[in-house]
């Protein structure tokens, strides 16, 4: 079956899904993206991703291309054009195209949108996350407003080649007081000796993952005990267990970081519940 992605008010051949040379987002990374899951053809927290979404457009002064109503039509036409069940859905809306010039152009022009959608497996998913998985750590080199989710991603994207070659599934980013920020395109977490969940504040130096989001709401319904604060690489490396959260992969667990086995090198009891209790928590809409 061919693959369809909506371009501009089209909805062209995945082939033919082209943007102009001067799109600013091609030219500048001028521009923000959300991934949503789809699960059982249904929509995971389209909400919160949509509410992000605008949070991520207005901190750049872009205009939405379309109300959300629309958005959200466009969405499901993509899913339903492309028929995924089980995947995610991508949006990406860049400020549009002008003549290349760093500062915004003079007059209002039209944001481009576009929004592709594809199939992923969830039995190899989880057979990933039943193992657990390795991280590796990288300094991070990234500017002070991660908490937009623009698409200027290279150094994210260095950091996760950088795990790949070293046979990881992720790059954890530790800044320079030693502490993790994030994943590479995931949110960071540890459970310590005496059993508390730790996560970075979602205040500055991370992304406010929706994942996340939910998780934190797992947690309070079960009375887990749970601190926002930073964490450093060394109570990492000293964690009972570590996992890390994002709209594609959910909830992995981490059995090994930069080679040495966190834990007892398997997933652990909490991760293995916030695994079993996420869509029980998360939104799903038809
Ligand atoms: N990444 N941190 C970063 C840097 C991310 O790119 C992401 C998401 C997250 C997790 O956010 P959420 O739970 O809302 O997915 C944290 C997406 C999945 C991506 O870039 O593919």
């Amino acid at each position: 079956m061919s693959r369809i992605a909506y371009v501009n008010g089209r909805y062209v051949p995945h082939r033919d899904a082209t943007i102009h040379v001067e799109d600013r987002g091609f030219q500048f990374a001028d521009g923000v993206y959300e991934v949503c899951e789809v699960r059982a053809g249904r929509l995971i927290d389209e909400r919160r991703h949509l509410d992000r979404l605008d949070r991520s457009l207005s901190e750049l002064r872009i205009v939405p291309p379309m109300t959300r109503a629309a958005l959200s039509v466009v969405i499901r036409e993509t899913v339903r054009q492309n028929r995924v069940r089980d995947g995610i859905v991508y949006l990406q809306v860049t400020r549009g195209i002008a003549r290349r010039d760093h500062a915004f152009p003079d007059k209002p022009i039209p944001a481009s949108l576009i929004v592709t959608s594809r199939s992923a497996d969830p039995v190899k998913r989880d057979k990933a996350a039943d193992a657990g998985v390795g991280v590796i750590t990288v300094p991070d080199n990234r500017w002070d407003r991660v908490d937009i989710k623009t698409v200027g991603l290279l150094p994210n994207v260095l950091a996760k080649q950088a795990a790949k070659e070293a046979g990881a599934k992720e790059a954890w980013f530790v800044d320079a007081k030693g502490e993790v920020t994030e994943g590479s395109s995931t949110n960071a977490w540890i459970v310590t000796a005496d059993g508390i969940v730790v996560t970075r504040p979602a205040e500055h130096g991370i992304l406010r993952g929706i994942t996340r989001a939910v998780i934190l709401d797992i947690l309070a319904a079960a009375g887990l005990k749970l601190e926002e604060r930073a964490f450093t690489l060394a109570e990492a490396r000293a964690a009972r267990e570590a996992f890390f959260t994002s709209a594609s992969n959910i909830v992995v667990p981490v059995v090994k970081l930069d080679g040495a086995v966190v834990g007892d090198g398997k997933p652990g009891p909490v991760v293995s519940r916030l695994r079993e209790e996420f869509y029980r928590f998360a939104e799903a809409s038809a």
